[in-house]
Formats: structure tokens, C-alpha cells, sequence
């Protein structure tokens, strides 16, 4: 089970400096990118008491490094922080990953808190625990499962997001909606052009889907690994494209990857032709489904993803929309072929 605290509040400020007046710490520090500490630094602290100190980094996924992450260790020990203060991440999924791995190995862990201002991280990557770093040209692949404190969510941070990232963050929705199906994912198949406030309304029923995988199954050993779907073909799409300079956001890739991953299911004869037909329809409205290409690349990097065990690739597959059996151990050969029909299917969209 997990104890974190979570609130969804429309006055950030005041949920924030409540929550802390309870608290005894030595000192706050805020971790912002460029945009978080523009467009929402400002909110929290013009009217904050209290002395603190603000890290920054620069945004976006090719910062989630080894190396971002010295310079704020460095900028910690510089300032001599003890293990009485808390981290405050203020930022999207890039911001509180990395800040979460700050927070948790500097002086052995002291506290943090996430106060996510994207969709992709107010409805995910907040949630949870997961916490990391990208390395070696690998996605995550170094961190720790440490939650927060507490979770404050301010839905109207994400009115200023650009729409791409928000489009990328409605990626993860569909997921839900996906594993889930019934009313959650009828609610969502009836956004057929991105509304933000029809994206807002569905913000706290995507948390509790979040929060119920992770409370089941905080260290990921079952249950959490439906949260894979996607996911797998997904980072690797990230990951190779990432190094090759025509990066993709997460969402953007985990919309592909649940694609190829809903063929792989089909040809397997687990998912029916209409629902794979469904899934792809809905998911080609708001995303591009590009042609993939260096297929050995992308499946030597799925070889070393971290849900992997005994060097076996391991896919959370669905049967159905709100049904899916987990761990299906998958052969080479068949994302191989899984790809080789998408790319057909693009040609046809
Ligand atoms: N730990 C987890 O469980 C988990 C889950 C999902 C995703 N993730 C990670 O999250 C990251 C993606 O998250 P993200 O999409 O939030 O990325 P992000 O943090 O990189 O934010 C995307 C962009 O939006 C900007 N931004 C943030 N808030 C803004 C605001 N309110 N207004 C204007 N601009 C704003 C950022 O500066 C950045 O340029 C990936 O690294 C992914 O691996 C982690
Ligand atoms: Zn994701």
C-alpha cells in the first residue's frame, strides 16, 4: 500500500503553504525548468513566507541525465541542505523524475513533493514513485521507486502548456481508458478533437486509475505492469529516436507503441480485428502513426528494457478494451512481423 497524500486543488498557494505549515523542515527548495519557473513559480511563491531556494534545469527529456543530476546535487551540497528539507518539483514528468532521484539518494533521501503542471505528469508521472534518470541512450533504466509526500495537482497549469505536449499527455488518458473501458473509456472515445476542458473533467478519474494500479502494487511486481501497455515498443521508439535527433515526445511514442502492441495481440488471436480497428482509428485522431524503420535497433534497445526478465521480452497485452492478461512472453520474430503490418496498415490509414 502506498500513503502519499494527494489533493486536486484550484488554489494551489494556499493548498500548499497549508500543507507545509504542518510541517517542520529546514528548508524549501522548488526544482523548476525554464517554463515551470515562468509560468508557475510565480503562483506558489509571490505569496510565500518562507525562505527558499530554487534549482533549476533546462527543459526537456535530453536533461533527464546523469549529468543534470550531479549539477543538482552539487547545487544541494553548495547550499548546504540537510536532510530536514523538502524538495519541491515543480515541472512536468522530466522535472519530478529527476528531481524524485534527487531527492531520494541525496544524503540517503530526504522529502519531496510533486506539484505536476502537465497533463502527462499531473495524471502519471506525479503518481507512483517512479523516479529516474535516462542513461546510456536508455530511458530510465537508473532510479529508484520512492514516492512523494504529497501530490498537489492545480489542474490550470496545463493551460499553458503547447498543445503537442498536451496531446502527448492525452497518450496516457487513452491508456487508461483503455485498460479500464467501460464508461471511462466511452467518456474519452467521445473527445474527438482536443477540448482542454473535456481534457480537465477527466483529470481525476485518470489519477484514480493511477493511484489504483500503484496502491495494488507499488514495487511493480503484477498487477502495475498493465500501466506497461504500450509502453515496451514505445520507450524503444523514444529511445532510438531520441539518439538519432528526430525525437518524439513519451506520449507521442507510447501512441505508437500501444498501436504495434494491440497488432501484436491481434496476431497472436487475442484481440478481435474491430477492437484493434477501434483502437487504431481513435488513436490515429490525435497522433501521427509514422512508418518504423531500423527495426534492429529499436528491438535491441526493447532487449534491455527494464520489465525484461531472464532476457525474455514481456508485454501486457489486451484482449479486449478494459481487459488485458499481463507478462505474455513475446518472440522476436513477432514484433518483427507486429511492425512489418503496421507499416502496412500506415500506408492504407
Ligand atoms: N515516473 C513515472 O511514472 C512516469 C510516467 C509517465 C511519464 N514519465 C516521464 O515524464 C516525462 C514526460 O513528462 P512531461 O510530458 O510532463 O514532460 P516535461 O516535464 O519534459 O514537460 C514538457 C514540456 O512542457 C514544459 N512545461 C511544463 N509545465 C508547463 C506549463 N504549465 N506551461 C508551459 N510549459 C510547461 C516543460 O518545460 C517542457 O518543455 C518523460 O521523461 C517520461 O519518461 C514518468
Ligand atoms: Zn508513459
Amino acid at each position: 500500500m502506498n500513503n502519499c497524500f494527494y489533493k486536486i486543488t484550484d488554489d494551489i498557494a494556499a493548498s500548499l503553504k497549508n500543507y507545509l505549515s504542518r510541517l517542520d523542515y529546514s528548508k524549501i527548495i522548488f526544482l523548476v525548468d525554464e517554463n515551470t519557473a515562468n509560468y508557475c513559480l510565480p503562483v506558489i511563491t509571490s505569496d510565500f513566507n518562507d525562505d527558499f531556494l530554487v534549482a533549476d534545469i533546462r527543459a526537456g527529456e535530453e536533461h533527464k541525465s546523469l549529468e543534470t543530476t550531479q549539477g543538482l546535487w552539487n547545487i544541494l551540497l553548495g547550499n548546504e541542505i540537510d536532510r530536514n528539507a523538502i524538495l519541491i518539483n515543480l515541472g512536468g514528468g522530466t522535472v519530478s523524475d529527476i528531481g524524485g532521484f534527487v531527492a531520494s539518494t541525496y544524503k540517503r533521501g530526504i522529502r519531496f513533493l510533486n506539484v505536476p503542471t502537465t497533463l502527462m505528469s499531473q495524471i502519471d508521472a506525479s503518481i507512483g514513485g517512479k523516479t529516474g534518470i535516462n542513461y546510456g541512450g536508455i530511458k530510465n533504466i537508473i532510479g529508484t521507486i520512492k514516492e512523494p509526500e504529497a501530490i498537489f495537482v492545480f489542474p490550470n497549469f496545463i493551460l499553458t502548456q503547447e498543445l503537442r505536449e498536451l496531446t502527448s499527455g492525452f497518450s496516457e488518458m487513452i491508456k487508461h481508458a483503455l485498460l479500464r473501458g467501460g464508461r471511462l473509456w466511452k467518456r474519452t472515445r467521445e473527445i474527438r478533437v482536443f477540448d482542454i476542458n473535456e481534457i480537465k473533467s477527466l483529470i481525476g478519474d485518470n489519477i484514480a486509475v493511477k493511484f489504483d494500479f500503484v496502491s495494488k502494487d507499488l514495487y511493480d511486481k503484477n498487477i502495475r505492469h498493465a500501466l506497461n501497455f504500450g509502453h515496451t515498443v514505445g520507450h524503444a521508439i523514444e529511445s532510438y529516436r531520441l539518439s538519432n535527433g528526430q525525437k518524439l515526445l513519451h506520449g507521442e511514442s507510447v501512441a505508437i507503441g500501444m498501436v504495434i502492441e494491440s497488432v501484436i495481440a491481434f496476431r497472436r488471436g487475442i484481440l478481435k480485428r474491430n477492437i484493434l480497428q477501434e483502437i487504431r482509428d481513435y488513436i490515429a485522431l490525435f497522433f501521427d502513426l509514422p512508418r518504423i524503420d531500423n527495426l534492429d535497433k529499436i528491438i535491441g534497445i526493447m532487449k534491455n528494457d527494464k520489465k525484461n526478465r531472464n532476457g525474455k521480452l514481456r508485454f501486457t497485452l489486451l484482449e479486449d478494451i478494459g481487459h488485458y492478461v499481463l507478462d505474455v512472453e513475446i518472440k522476436v520474430h513477432e514484433i518483427y512481423d507486429a511492425i512489418a503490418e503496421y507499416n502496412l496498415s500506415y500506408k492504407s490509414l
